[in-house]
């Protein structure tokens, strides 16, 4: 019996179904199932130009081929879903053998909260920055010429005696001065003046080391510098600042008192003081006699001030005839210890989580 056309074209088909499943049977990922597809099935896929030879058949097989190509299609496109499914369920499997046992604990560390000290030294920023101030910075380590020479504090001073200063070995000191952990933030004042033309409104916060340690004095802690220069700068700026300041940052309306003192690098140097914010007061708002904190006095004393001295801005090249200014410093870590009512300053060191957990973010 002749073969006709019908047979042939059915054979193709059946044929092109079985290369179909053996190419299937080859394939374990998506792009290449997605390429089998195209080949196959596809607008010129080879099962698809079958169905084109479908015109040359007698009206009579066109049905039967017709819906034989269909079944065959329909097969096709069941087996690539289907494998299409077994290869992303292999790739799940795949991921989740790579993690090791998903019923392990949690091994995740509690996420722990800013130190009291660095959220005061936000704070400080944040109000300092509204009066106007840039927030600079300095290092830790600094040159013995700008933490103390240019300050106007000279070389017998007691402040560089081995007792407060800790002296660096090494290299690396301006005009063959010598290395030192900064003993005061004051060096900033320098290091701003040398870099910037006034006008200058600045404040420098950080670590400074001095070498003591005693229940009262730990050989680190942490200070803040003001520094104000331009021209026809007053000890009357100075005063409304520290006001500003300390009413903006302790929420309330306290008064500033400036004591006469001496500080090497200002004159008139002052020591700065505060209204007790933690009296407690009776029903007509009156300060009662006993206070925790300022224990009566009704002052907190914060640190020292002035107006920059004339040796101090000739040692930066500011001509002191054209420009003044003032400065200030002073302990943060007694800052934070009022505002968050801590009654020792050393648990802020001792780095002991029951105590820093009392300060969730
Ligand atoms: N640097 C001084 C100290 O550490 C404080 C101070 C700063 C005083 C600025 C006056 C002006 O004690």
């Amino acid at each position: 019996m002749l073969r006709g056309v019908s047979d042939d074209v059915n054979q193709a088909l059946r044929d092109e179904q079985q290369r179909f499943e053996a190419a299937l049977a080859e394939v374990n990922d998506a792009d290449a199932l997605y390429e089998l597809q195209v080949q196959y099935i596809g607008k010129k896929g080879s099962v698809s130009k079958l169905r084109g030879r479908m015109g040359k058949l007698a009206p009579e097989e066109r049905k039967a081929f017709g819906m034989a190509f269909n079944e065959v299609k329909k097969a096709i496109e069941a087996s690539l879903e289907g494998r299409k499914q077994a290869i992303a369920q292999a790739a799940r499997e795949a991921d989740l053998a790579r993690i090791e046992d998903l019923t392990m604990a949690d091994t995740m560390s509690a996420v722990g909260s800013i130190h009291p000290i660095s959220r005061t030294r936000r704070e400080l920023a944040r109000v300092f920055r509204k009066l106007g101030f840039d927030v600079v910075d300095g290092p830790h380590v600094e040159h013995e010429e700008y933490n103390f020479d240019k300050l106007n504090i000279p070389p017998t001073h007691p402040a560089r005696d081995m007792q407060d200063t800790f002296f660096v070995n090494g290299e690396g000191g301006v005009a063959d001065s010598r290395l030192v952990l900064r003993t005061h933030t004051s060096p900033v004042q320098i290091r701003t003046m040398l870099g910037r033309k006034p006008p200058i409104r600045i404040v420098a916060m950080g670590t400074v080391f001095r070498k003591d340690d005693d229940a009262t004095h730990s050989p680190m802690f942490h200070q803040i510098e003001g520094l104000y220069i331009d021209t026809h700068v007053t000890m009357a700026d100075l005063k409304a600042t520290l006001y500003r300041f300390v009413s903006a940052f302790f929420g309330a309306d306290l008064k500033v008192r400036l004591r006469p003192s001496f500080f090497p690098f200002v004159e008139p140097g002052a020591e700065f003081d505060m209204e007790c914010p933690f009296c407690p007061t009776n029903a007509a708002g009156e300060k009662l006699p006993h206070c925790s904190v300022c224990k009566g006095g009704r002052w907190i004393e914060l640190g020292g001030s002035g107006m920059v001295h004339p040796k101090v801005l000739e040692s930066c090249d500011i001509d002191p005839q054209a420009h003044s200014g003032w400065a200030f410093g002073f302990g943060i870590d007694r800052m934070a210890t009022l505002l968050h009512g801590v009654p020792d300053l050393r648990l802020l060191f001792d780095g002991d989580v029951r105590f820093l957990e009392q300060f969730p973010c």
